[in-house]
């Protein structure tokens, strides 16, 4: 299906977004397709992690508007966003280090009723992530950051969301590891989850996203196809490293 023929899962209409006065987004436009991979690039403190707090309704914009579904968001709650069909993996990926890893798990489900369709999903996410099949029983606090990487993003799918939004997932990650997960972030989305990613490694994230936005002192300064962003001339000098 081409994005053209559907309406965005998510549309962000002229966000401006203040910290007391500093203003952090200015006039920011997205949207993000179903099916699509976007992610969202760009360097240390240019306003990454504040539009997916946007997305999320942790912070709330000056003015502008949030759309998910073809509703306006803009003044309901997290939560409400979460019921219906927003996770997240945050950046420093919070799972509960005093839980085991199936205990983690079924906390991503905990707004769902339907026993059955958790242990479905609860047996799709040991196949996905055979790593934390290994280690069920295991505390959270005891996982390398790769195998808590893991956890965070299958806690969110838990929920079967409608749309993962994600936050930096290779920070602090080995490159190998980096990579592996990227790949199941490509797999997730090829099982039909949208994803919106939040990266600073341009060149990872490009290899498996549909599309990009770049985010530069808060404002939206690119945006293109993967393809032609990883071509994109200023983009290599600035972020790609070459
Ligand atoms: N709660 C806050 N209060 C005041 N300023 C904030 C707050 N959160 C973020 N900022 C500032 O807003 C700017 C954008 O921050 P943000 O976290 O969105 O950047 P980022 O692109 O995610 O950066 P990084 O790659 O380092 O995670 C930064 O200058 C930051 O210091
Ligand atoms: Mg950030």
């Amino acid at each position: 299906m081409s994005r053209e023929d559907s309406a965005p899962i998510l549309r962000l209409k002229g966000i401006n977004t203040f910290y007391g006065p500093i203003h952090i987004l200015q006039d920011v436009d997205l949207e993000i397709y179903p099916g699509e991979l976007v992610c969202l690039l760009g360097g240390n403190a240019s306003g990454k992690s504040t539009t997916l707090k946007t997305v999320l309704g942790i912070v709330s914009p000056a003015s502008g508007s949030v759309e998910f579904l073809g509703k306006t968001v803009t003044d309901r709650s997290t939560s409400h966003r979460i019921k219906n069909g927003m996770a997240v993996v945050p950046e420093n990926r919070r799972i509960f280090g005093d839980m085991t890893v199936r205990e983690n798990l079924l906390m991503g489900a905990y707004l769902r009723q339907d026993q059955e369709g958790i242990e479905a999903d609860m047996k799709r996410m040991l196949d996905l992530f055979p790593r934390l099949a290994e280690r069920i029983q295991q505390l959270g606090s005891t996982l390398s950051g790769g195998e808590q990487q893991m956890l965070a993003m299958a806690r969110a799918l838990m929920s079967r969301p409608t749309l993962l939004l994600m936050d930096e997932p290779s920070m602090g990650l080995a490159p190998v590891l980096v990579k592996q997960n990227f790949e199941l972030i490509r797999e997730i989305n090829a099982q039909g989850t949208t994803v919106f990613m939040v990266e600073q490694n341009a060149n990872m994230a490009l290899s498996i996203a549909d599309r990009g936005y770049v985010l530069q002192t808060g404002r939206i300064a690119l945006t293109d196809t993967a393809g032609k962003l990883l071509q994109n001339e200023a983009l290599r000098k600035a972020y790609l490293g070459r």
